[in-house]
Parts: structure tokens; C-alpha cells; sequence
């Protein structure tokens, strides 16, 4: 494998896989996918030397909770299936009796790629009882496994000042290894949240890498959604889009396989599924969708020479050498509008004492051999979370694991442009140095702490980090602007795209995991008593040796305790 593959820089290419072989897996989705060889004959190769599958049905597959708007009352189950279910359901009860049946919606799409139709299905329940267990299952008339259909249950969040746990991980990928990027570690992440049994997870984006294998996106989905299911199923599982749900021939900005597999909570906004809040508790928790501010061009890129041809059945046309699918300002200030307005509404409502983000790409991450931070966000995002006084961001895409200081505010023209040394604005994060508590905790009421945990489990663990040569101390590089495709210097007919363009010293940068890219963190929320102390412990789990072997063996790696008042209900 070809060392651009194994990464998560912006220099990958979607192109790269054709020459990968091809396993049985893929070739059972490939049947429509013939005009993606153009470029390469292992594929059609492949196709002609493997049986034909065994007739699709109903049976659901990739079986995975989200939150409704109200985690208290309302889950939506969601699967798929190999071919178009009839009467889709689920039914519900307080045991194995179950008693409510509840009917799925059918949503499909088409790969814009190979061409193949995927059929997923979503049942809304609601007017569920807070803090219960609920059992539920799922089938379908054409079910092969009607007589014993899949059965599971899972736990509505609690009302109120309650205490819960959530964990949170990225960059997960697949444990079926035929895969750019995936690895065997993503199976063993996926039992480490069911070992911790978290009320629900956080997944931080770039979660199967499909778009890094074109000719088999679909395929590649469905075995992230059955890995996954090992834990989605018995506790929602909260996604947001990252650069790798980004797809050719996907939708206006290629989230289509994304937004049609995940039913999320409504943002009320034209954009619904890209950004979504919900609250649990004390704690109100925003999803946002990075790439519509940040200025780095990550999405999926044809770096050719090859051109990528989709299917013919697709009626898409060739997509040249030096494309790249960039998003940056899709949803024209939306996202950012309704980002301003969830965070001031929060910051009146005496309910919320916390305020956690979660999205993919970094605004604070020091990785020397990832992507680095993004100026984009701090320009855009961060002023609002210092004015709202958000406690917790929660990031991947760096695959690894750093922890900054609580930030607040901005050090101006501390940066250097790497190209020719001239100073360059970064809007530098100042640590907010009275935010330590006389017991050791952090006060996030004065500053935010970001958190990188990107290393769910790919192959590509990205922990080696910037270290300024001059005095050792650590450094960050940054994108202050687009790196979209330009020429390669080195091969006819190919494309690059640059990593980022500038260096600063990253003083917020409070601890980094230069032990093992994997690992989880898991979040223990104490609401404490209104108007008394309320607390988050942050338990940071890595997985020593699995940048090798794949390993089951999460151990402690550091606590960090966040405490402050609770807010006073005004009467
Ligand atoms: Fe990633
Ligand atoms: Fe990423």
C-alpha cells in the first residue's frame, strides 16, 4: 500500500484502490460496478473468479440507535438490507413480550459511483419512559430471520440533574482490512465502548472511509454498520459528518450515503442530519459539520494520473485528474446562524450547565504527521464558544490523542508561514491560566478544553507531534488557506495537495500521547446540586501496542477532572 494511502492528510486520493485486490465482500455489491475498471483490470478480474451471492432480502443488517430530540423520550432505530424490506418494524416493550409495533420509513439512494441502491430504514419511537430499559427488535415480512429476528435492547437518557456516561472516539473505519484505512483495531474499539457502557457515544466523524475506496463505497459502509452494530445497537450511537463522508456524485456536498443511514435530531434549518443538538441532563451537546468553515481541502480527490471513471449505469461522467470535491462555505452561514442562536439560547437556560461540541476536524491539534489545526475554525467557531462559554470540543481526524489547556481568547500575528518565514496571524489560543481549581480540577467557565480523539481505529495512527526546533517545545501547523490541487512536481499527468502552510508554538497544547494513536474517552457527568459544584471526569483510555497489533487492551492513560457552580434556577 502506497504510504498517501494510509493516512488521513489531504494528499490522499480516491483513486488509489483500484489496485488493491479485491475480496469476496466487495465483489458482492460490484455486480453494476463494471465501468469503474476502466482504469484497472483486478477488479473485473476479480468479479469473474468469485460465485454469485445468495439472493438479497429483507433481513436487517447494520442495526444502529440515534437519539430522537428528546434522548428522554424518543430513539430511532435504524438498519439496512441487502435488498428493498417489506413492512419494516420494530417492536417495543419494557421486556421480551414487547407489545408496540412500530413501522420503519424506507430511505434509499443510489451510489453516484457503482451505482448500487442501498436500502436503509428508520423507525421513530417515541413517548418512551426517561431512565428506562426498553427491549425492542427488528424485522421485516421478508426477513430470513423472521422465526428469531434480531433482539436487543437499550436504555432511555435520564430527566434532569441526573449523572450519566458517554464516551467519545473517531476516525473508526472497519476491521475488514481489504479496505484503504480500515484495520482490525475498529473491532476492538467498538467492544471497549460496550466495556465502558456508556449511556451513549460520541463518533467523531471519518467513520468508515468509504470515499478512499470508490469502486465499493456501499460495501464499505456496510461493513463499518456491522461492525459498529456490536455497540449501536444496544446505545445510540452520535455521529457528525467528516471529510471522508464527503462522496463523489453523493449530493449537493456528498453526505447523501451519510444522511441516508443516520436519521439525526431536527436543526430546523434547510440542512437537516449536517448539525443537530440534543441534551441530556445538564449538559446540552452540539454536532457541527467542520468542513463548511474550515480551509483545508480534505474531501475525496482524484490525484490520478487516472482519471476515475463511475459506473456507466450511473450516467456520471469521468472525474478527471486534479479533482477535488471542496466544500468549504457550503451552507453559506447557515450552520454558523444556527450555531449562534443554539449557543445563546443555552447560555440563558438554566437547565444547562454544560455546553460539549463535537465535530470532526481540529482547531487546536499540534500532529506533526496529520493535518494540524485549521485557522477556519478558530475564526469562525471559536469567538462563540468563548462568548457562550463552551466547556468541551471534541475532535478526530487527527488520528491520535491531545488535550489542550482551557482556551480563551486569541494571541495575534504569532504564527510563521512555513514556505517563506513571514509572520502570519493563526489566531494563536491563549491558555487561560487562572482556570486551574485550588484541588487540581479545571474551571471551563473560564476557558474551553478541545480534545483529539481520532483514533478509533484505522491504519493509520498519526501520534508523532510538532516540536519546535529551536527550543523543543511543542508546535502546531496550521492551514490559514485552501490547499486545493495543484500539479505534481514529481509525476506526469498526477495532482497533489499541499499539507498545511503554517507553524505556531502550540502553548495551549496541555498533553499528548506519544504511546499509541488509539484509544477512547469516556466522560462521567456529576450534575452535583443546583447552585453547588457539578463536575466532569474525563477518562482518557489508550490501547499501548496497537500501532503494531491490533489489541482488546485499553488502559488508563490520564484523568482530567472539570468542575464549576452549577447554575441557580431563578424562582
Ligand atoms: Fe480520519
Ligand atoms: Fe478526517
Amino acid at each position: 500500500m502506497a504510504k498517501d494511502q494510509k493516512t488521513d492528510r489531504p494528499d490522499n486520493t480516491v483513486s488509489n484502490p483500484l489496485s488493491k485486490p479485491f475480496s469476496r465482500r466487495n465483489f458482492l455489491t460490484g455486480t453494476s460496478a463494471a465501468g469503474l475498471a476502466a482504469a484497472a483490470s483486478p477488479f473485473a478480474a476479480s468479479q469473474a473468479a468469485n460465485a454469485a451471492p445468495t439472493t438479497p432480502d429483507g433481513t436487517p443488517e447494520q442495526i444502529h440507535l440515534t437519539w430522537g430530540k428528546d434522548p428522554a423520550r424518543s430513539v430511532v432505530v435504524s438498519w439496512a438490507s441487502a435488498a428493498q424490506a417489506t413492512n419494516p418494524r420494530v417492536h417495543l416493550g419494557h421486556d421480551k413480550h414487547f407489545g408496540r409495533t412500530i413501522s420503519a420509513v424506507q430511505k434509499t439512494y443510489t451510489d453516484g459511483l457503482n451505482g448500487q441502491t442501498v436500502f436503509t430504514y428508520h423507525a421513530q419511537l417515541e413517548d418512551l419512559s426517561p431512565d428506562s430499559l426498553h427491549h425492542y427488535s427488528v424485522t421485516a415480512d421478508n426477513d430470513s430471520n423472521a422465526a428469531a429476528p434480531f433482539a436487543a435492547t437499550f436504555r432511555t437518557a435520564p430527566c434532569g440533574r441526573a449523572p450519566f456516561r458517554f464516551t467519545s472516539f473517531g476516525d473508526l473505519a472497519t476491521p475488514v482490512t481489504a479496505w484503504v484505512l480500515s484495520y482490525g483495531q475498529s473491532a476492538f474499539a467498538v467492544q471497549a465502548v460496550e466495556q465502558f457502557q456508556p449511556l451513549f457515544h460520541l463518533l467523531n466523524g471519518d467513520l468508515c472511509y468509504a470515499n478512499l475506496n470508490p469502486t465499493v463505497q456501499p460495501t464499505v459502509w456496510a461493513d463499518f454498520g456491522n461492525n459498529n452494530q456490536a455497540s449501536a445497537a444496544n446505545r445510540p450511537w452520535m455521529p457528525c459528518p467528516g471529510n471522508h463522508e464527503i462522496e463523489f456524485y453523493n449530493g449537493e456536498q456528498g453526505f447523501t450515503s451519510y444522511l441516508t443511514r443516520y436519521a439525526l435530531p431536527h436543526n430546523g434549518t434547510r440542512f437537516p442530519g449536517r448539525w443537530y443538538s440534543f441534551q441530556v441532563g445538564t449538559v446540552l451537546f452540539i454536532s457541527l459539520q467542520a468542513d463548511d468553515v474550515i480551509y483545508q481541502d480534505g474531501g475525496p480527490f482524484v490525484g490520478g494520473p487516472a482519471p476515475l471513471v463511475p459506473a456507466a449505469s450511473t450516467g456520471n461522467a469521468t472525474i478527471e485528474p486534479g479533482t477535488s470535491f471542496y466544500i468549504h462555505g457550503w451552507s453559506g452561514g447557515e450552520q454558523t446562524r444556527w450555531l449562534e442562536l443554539t449557543l445563546r439560547e443555552a447560555s440563558k437556560d438554566d437547565d444547562i450547565d454544560w455546553i460539549v461540541v463535537q465535530m470532526h476536524q481540529d482547531a487546536l491539534s499540534s500532529s506533526k504527521t496529520g493535518n494540524g489545526s485549521d485557522l477556519g475554525i478558530r475564526q469562525a467557531w471559536l469567538p462563540l464558544f468563548d462568548k457562550y462559554g463552551v466547556d468541551i470540543v471534541v475532535c478526530g481526524h487527527d488520528h491520535d490523542y491531545e488535550r489542550s489547556f482551557p482556551v480563551r481568547g486569541f494571541n495575534h500575528d504569532a504564527g510563521q508561514d512555513i514556505a517563506t518565514g513571514a509572520p502570519v496571524d493563526t489566531f494563536q489560543p491563549n491558555p487561560a491560566v487562572d482556570a486551574t481549581n485550588a484541588d487540581g480540577s479545571l474551571d471551563t467557565g473560564k476557558g474551553t478544553i478541545h480534545l483529539i480523539l481520532g483514533g478509533g481505529g484505522t491504519s493509520a495512527p498519526l501520534d508523532v507531534y510538532g516540536v519546535d526546533p529551536g527550543d523543543g517545545a511543542p508546535q502546531a501547523k496550521l492551514f490559514t488557506k485552501p490547499n486545493r490541487p495543484i500539479p505534481s512536481p514529481t509525476t506526469p499527468g498526477a495532482f497533489i495537495r499541499n499539507p498545511a502552510d503554517a507553524v505556531e508554538d502550540a502553548i495551549w497544547s496541555a498533553t499528548r500521547d506519544t504511546g499509541t494513536g488509539y484509544g477512547l474517552a469516556v466522560f462521567d457527568v456529576d450534575p452535583g446540586r443546583e447552585g453547588g459544584k457539578t463536575s466532569i471526569t474525563i477518562n482518557y483510555y489508550h490501547a499501548p501496542g496497537a500501532d503494531k497489533v491490533p489489541t482488546p487492551n485499553y488502559e488508563l492513560f490520564e484523568t482530567t477532572v472539570l468542575s464549576k457552580h452549577a447554575k441557580r434556577h431563578r424562582r
